[in-house]
């Protein structure tokens, strides 16, 4: 990870493994606040966790259980979301306003949750306001437990990859334009872990930019995680002269196949073994580079370097080839090949596959279709099936715990209804134990991801054009692969399977944050009838607002934060020391 200048000491106030009766506990501390630094060259307001950006990496093992205490620095509500984290049977730690009232500004508000039944590449990311374009996003590693063999050989390093589209405008610049109606335009830059790109070419990256170096030994052999948590650009990823063998997506073992480079689009994660096989001429380039578009976007590429220990040389020639702009069968034949290992075990040591998806009879089928952006009532507004989920002030967790009537409804259509587009808070009615299809039509433009909340769900067909039934018969039924966040191509489909055996309200979204932040979300409401199989109950340090907010007490543990790093106990004894040695000098 990158080691920057305005970055002193490490985050993790206290990291615990307590080993008790029961699953493991891990403790974090996190103070979100703003920092300053210049990606691009230009000074920013940027998000940091514990003075970091990114922030730290979460790195627990299947069935930890996770205690994160948020303290808000920001000058705006806070909320941070753990994304393809499940939470089982507790939506109320998911983080997203459905499900929780924002933390006010100055305020902490602890989570607690288990990893339960999961292994995987995640990201957390703060969940509103466009903040997640400022940064506050970090890397969830969940380990296998030890009982269970990696279908791999243990790699000799773990590195973890961010890749976003960045620009210098400030977030609250960035969704005050996405609420004006204007459109984004091409991003000032592609950071790699934060960081700005190498250059590689004087005439487009200027001088005195910082960029990450990633340094390797030769003939070994690491596991690349690599999230693009941008705001709505897809990236192909590559690396001069090495292969990327897939192996795991969003808490999935893949089938192991080599990739020369890979497109991932927003909101999606996938590990890669890469294996330094190059005898070390030069460094090699590291690149992400928008994709699906025209020449002009060229100089918003990322570039990192990849250091062999023993390199003779920089990082020399062109950039590696991208695929063909113009051709999105590429990349839909590229998605289509990436598939479900289902002899490897995972959370359990049962194989994958254990699960026959493809034999489930589906109880309720959603088509869901979304457009671009259109004026509603006067204002920019993106819909799912025409209805445009704006958050009630009450989330919808508290609102069902008090049974509040009215907040929201559970009328979400099954299709487009031929009406004209509103907004609304309108549910899918999910069935407990029911095996639900969605079928996401993209009607817009550019690439769309869709992510849901609590699950993991089995891709199972994609194609242009317009899905009927007839789709159906093209399904992958055996080894699609199960993740949590699917890319929808413009002008196609893509359909998911998935099985609602997590009782909660689930947050399903578009992962492009303009969309999303416009309006392109909606719940689904699994409710489980037997008791004995009950939720979590509502947590003792629940946040009241809207209806409820009478039922919030001012906050006692007030705290006062400076932009600056924090610094860490034991560096604190250590400037003390300092001083008292200094103080000490002075008196003789
Ligand atoms: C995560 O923690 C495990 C120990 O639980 C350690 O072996 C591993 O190296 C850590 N990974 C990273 C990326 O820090
Ligand atoms: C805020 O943090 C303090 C400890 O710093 C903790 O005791 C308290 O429970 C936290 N508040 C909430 C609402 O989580
Ligand atoms: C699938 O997983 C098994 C079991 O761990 C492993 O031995 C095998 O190599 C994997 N197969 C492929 C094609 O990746
Ligand atoms: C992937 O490529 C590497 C060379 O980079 C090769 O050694 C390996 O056998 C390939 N693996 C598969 C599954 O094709
Ligand atoms: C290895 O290095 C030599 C020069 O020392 C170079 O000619 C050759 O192309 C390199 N091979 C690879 C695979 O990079
Ligand atoms: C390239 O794309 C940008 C943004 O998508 C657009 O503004 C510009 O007009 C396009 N340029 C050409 C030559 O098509
Ligand atoms: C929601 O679905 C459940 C069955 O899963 C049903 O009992 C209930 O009446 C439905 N509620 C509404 C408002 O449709
Ligand atoms: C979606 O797009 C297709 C093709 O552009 C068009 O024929 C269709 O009318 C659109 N549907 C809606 C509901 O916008």
């Amino acid at each position: 990870m990158p080691s920057l200048s305005w970055f002193f000491f490490t985050t993790l106030i206290c990291f615990l493994h307590v080993a008790l009766a029961g699953d493991p506990y891990v403790f974090f501390d996190w103070s979100v606040s703003y920092i300053t630094a210049s990606p691009l060259g230009v000074k920013q307001k940027i998000i940091g966790i514990n003075g970091q950006f990114p922030g730290p990496i979460m790195n627990v093992t299947t069935n930890w259980n996770v205690v994160i205490n948020v303290k808000n620095g920001l000058d705006e509500p806070l909320l941070l979301t753990w994304d393809g984290v499940q939470n089982r049977k507790n939506s109320w730690q998911d983080g997203v306003l459905g499900t929780n009232c924002p933390i006010p500004s100055g305020w902490n508000w602890t989570y607690q949750f288990q990893v339960k039944d999961q292994i995987g590449s995640f990201f957390y990311f703060p969940s509103l306001g466009f903040q997640r374009t400022a940064g506050g996003y970090g890397g969830i590693i969940i380990n296998n437990r030890d009982v269970i063999p990696l279908p791999f050989g243990l790699p000799d390093g773990d590195i973890t990859i961010f890749l976003t589209d960045w620009y210098t405008r400030s977030h609250k610049e960035l969704r005050k334009d996405v609420e004006n109606g204007i459109d984004l335009g091409i991003p000032d830059g592609i950071l790699i872990n934060g960081l700005g790109p190498h250059r590689y070419d004087d005439a487009l990256v200027p001088a005195g930019i910082s960029y990450q170096i990633i340094n390797v030994e030769p003939g070994k052999t690491y596991r690349l995680r690599v999230h693009n948590v941008g705001i709505s650009t897809s990236l192909n990823f590559r690396i001069q002269n090495h292969n990327l063998l897939l192996v795991e997506t969003e808490g999935s073992y893949t089938v192991q196949q080599n990739y020369t480079n890979m497109d991932i689009h927003v909101g999606q994660s996938y590990s890669f073994l890469v294996t330094m096989d190059q005898n070390a001429s030069t460094d090699y380039y590291i690149v992400a580079s928008p994709r699906f578009v025209n020449s002009s976007w060229a100089r918003a590429t990322g570039v990192a370097i990849l250091h062999y220990s023993n390199s003779q040389a920089p990082a020399a020639g062109p950039l590696p080839d991208l695929p063909n702009q113009d051709d999105p069968y590429l990349s839909m034949n590229q998605a289509r090949s990436i598939r479900w290992n289902v002899s490897a075990g995972a959370a359990r040591p049962n194989p994958q596959g254990s699960f026959r998806y493809g034999q489930i009879t589906i109880t309720d089928v959603y088509v869901i279709l979304n457009r671009p952006p259109e004026l509603i009532n006067g204002k920019w507004r993106t819909t799912l099936n025409g209805i445009s989920y704006l958050p009630p002030s009450t989330p919808l967790k508290l609102a069902q715990q008090f049974s509040i009537p009215g907040v929201y409804k559970l009328d979400f259509p099954n299709r487009l209804m031929n009406r004209p587009p509103k907004v609304d808070a309108s549910l899918i009615n999910g069935t407990y134990k029911g095996f639900m299809e969605i079928i996401f039509q993209n009607n817009d433009t550019t690439v769309q991801s869709y992510h849901m909340d609590g699950y993991a769900f089995f891709v199972v067909g994609m194609d242009f054009g317009v899905w009927t039934e007839n789709s159906r018969s093209t399904y992958n039924k055996w080894d699609g692969v199960a993740r949590c966040t699917t890319q929808v191509f413009p002008g196609a489909w893509a359909a998911i399977l998935v099985s609602l055996d997590n009782a909660g309200i689930w947050n399903l979204r578009a992962e492009n944050l303009n969309s999303w932040y416009l309006g392109q979300e909606v719940y689904v409401q699994v409710v489980n009838p037997e008791l004995d199989q009950k939720e979590f109950p509502l947590p003792e340090n629940a946040i009241y607002c809207g209806l409820l907010s009478s039922l919030q007490s001012e906050q006692a543990h007030k705290f006062k934060f400076s932009g600056a790093p924090s610094i860490s106990k034991k560096h604190r004894r250590i400037l003390i020391m300092l001083l008292l040695i200094l103080l000490g000098t002075f008196i003789r």
